[in-house]
């Protein structure tokens, strides 16, 4: 699934009387309602700033979730860094995933997973050779969510989070998918 279209999201049976949850590229005038997004749904936030310059370099895998009235319930954005290649001097693409949430009352009805796959999808064209995130040990949801996408554990980051709490180091090998 690309992102330069919008995806739709149609709820059938038991959500039929949603309207469809559009899921399309963030845009400067979406930012402050991510940032509330952000601030209700995690204990991470950043300053406008930092999500500025994500929008700026990495406008194609920034995407938001918006609903009937244009509200965003939900975003998720990456950025992508360059590391040394471990078999030859040059650098390669690693993708990181900066941060996603979906508004809890719009949750468990795949928004979070249309989000990711939307979102991988156009953060792969960066040639990327792995994926990678980290995750609040404690967060059962959201490690079920990656684990969807084949991320893997690869490590746990003591103390990663200012609270004291560690994460886990989660992977994605972006050739294999
Ligand atoms: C993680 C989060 C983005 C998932 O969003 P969502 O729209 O609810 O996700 P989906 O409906 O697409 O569900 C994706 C998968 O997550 C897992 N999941 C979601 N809700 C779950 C629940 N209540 N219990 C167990 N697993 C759950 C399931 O594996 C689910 O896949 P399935 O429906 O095929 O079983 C959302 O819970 C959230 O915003 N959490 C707070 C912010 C956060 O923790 N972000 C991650 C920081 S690293």
């Amino acid at each position: 699934m690309g992102t330069d279209k919008e995806s739709r999201i149609n709820y059938s049976d038991r959500f039929s009387d949603i309207k469809p949850i559009i899921i399309r590229r963030c845009t400067q005038q979406d930012l402050e309602a991510v940032i509330e997004v952000n601030e209700k749904e995690l204990p991470e936030d950043y300053p406008y700033f930092f999500y500025k310059s994500i929008l700026d370099n990495f406008p194609e895998a920034f995407l938001v979730a918006t609903d009937k009235d244009n509200k965003v319930i939900g975003y998720v954005m990456w950025r992508v860094e360059q590391i040394p290649s471990m078999d030859s001097l040059r650098y390669v693409n690693k993708g990181h995933l900066v941060s996603i949430a979906v508004s809890q009352e719009y949750r468990r009805r795949g928004i979070g997973t249309t989000l990711l796959s939307n979102s991988i999808s156009a953060v792969k064209k960066h040639k990327i050779t792995e994926l990678v995130l980290e995750v609040r040990v404690s967060n059962y949801i959201a490690i079920k969510l990656y684990e969807k996408f084949n991320f893997t554990m690869k490590s746990v980051k003591n103390n990663y989070y200012r609270d004291g709490e560690n994460a886990y180091y989660m992977v994605q090998n972006a050739v294999t998918n």
